[in-house]
């Protein structure tokens, strides 16, 4: 991964011209983020396996696939066979977050574990150095286009923290809220794998707002 990635969330592309806005990003990112909700961790639904298939025919970008549904051990081998690269799971939805880590680097693919805004961020620190990505969720999980929480500062500073006292490679990711305004202080905190929805696809022109995000960080 480069120093500062920028993941374009689906969630706010045109899902009628869903792969005209993949095109538009697959060149500058190395991953595309897909938001998988079931309508009972969140109140929404967003899509599921079979548009993941559907894309993974027509793109390499890496699916960075944030599962934020019930019983994702159920899940995990579908989604990884629809193409996922990573799979990232709340910690919120499972008892045993090492068996799914497990499950999920079985077949090939890097996990991720994510953490509900009012989860305390320890909760997570026992899985630096297991699991490729932490994803702090800098908004309520459900719906793209929210206002960035201000109190996200300070948990990805404490979470930076315990992976530099680790020594780990474990990589910050953030969701939610990721704009011009907010990206820089994000990347200062210690973020360096930005999930970015209506900040690159509300755009005109989505590959120049990717390398507009990552100018806000330097
Ligand atoms: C929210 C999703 C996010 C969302 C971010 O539950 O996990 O990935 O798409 O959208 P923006 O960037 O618009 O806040
Ligand atoms: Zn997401």
């Amino acid at each position: 991964m480069n120093d500062i990635e920028i993941a374009p969330s689906i969630l706010a592309a045109d899902f009628g011209y869903l792969m005209r806005d993949i095109k538009a990003v697959e060149g500058c990112c190395e991953y595309l983020h897909i938001d998988v909700m079931d309508g009972h961790y969140v109140n929404n639904i967003s899509f599921g396996i079979p548009v993941i298939e559907s894309i993974r025919k027509y793109t390499d970008i890496k699916f960075y696939t944030h599962l934020m549904i019930t019983e994702p051990e159920k899940y995990i081998k579908a989604f990884a066979d629809a193409g996922s690269d990573n799979i990232t799971f709340h910690i919120e939805c499972t008892d045993d977050p090492d068996r799914l880590i497990k499950e999920i680097e079985s077949y090939g693919l890097t996990a991720g574990i994510a953490v509900h805004p009012d989860t305390p961020v320890e909760k997570v620190f026992p899985y630096i150095g297991k699991v490729a990505i932490i994803l702090i969720m800098t908004v309520y999980p459900g719906f793209g286009g929210q206002g960035y929480l201000e109190s996200s500062d300070e948990r990805i500073r404490k979470l930076k923290k315990a992976i530099d006292d680790a020594g780990a490679d474990t990589v910050i990711s953030v969701d939610g809220g990721v704009s011009g305004s907010t990206i820089g202080k994000i990347y200062d905190a210690g973020a360096r794998l930005f999930v970015a929805g209506s900040a690159v696809f509300h755009s005109d022109d989505p590959a120049k707002a990717v390398e507009d995000l990552k100018k806000c960080c330097t």
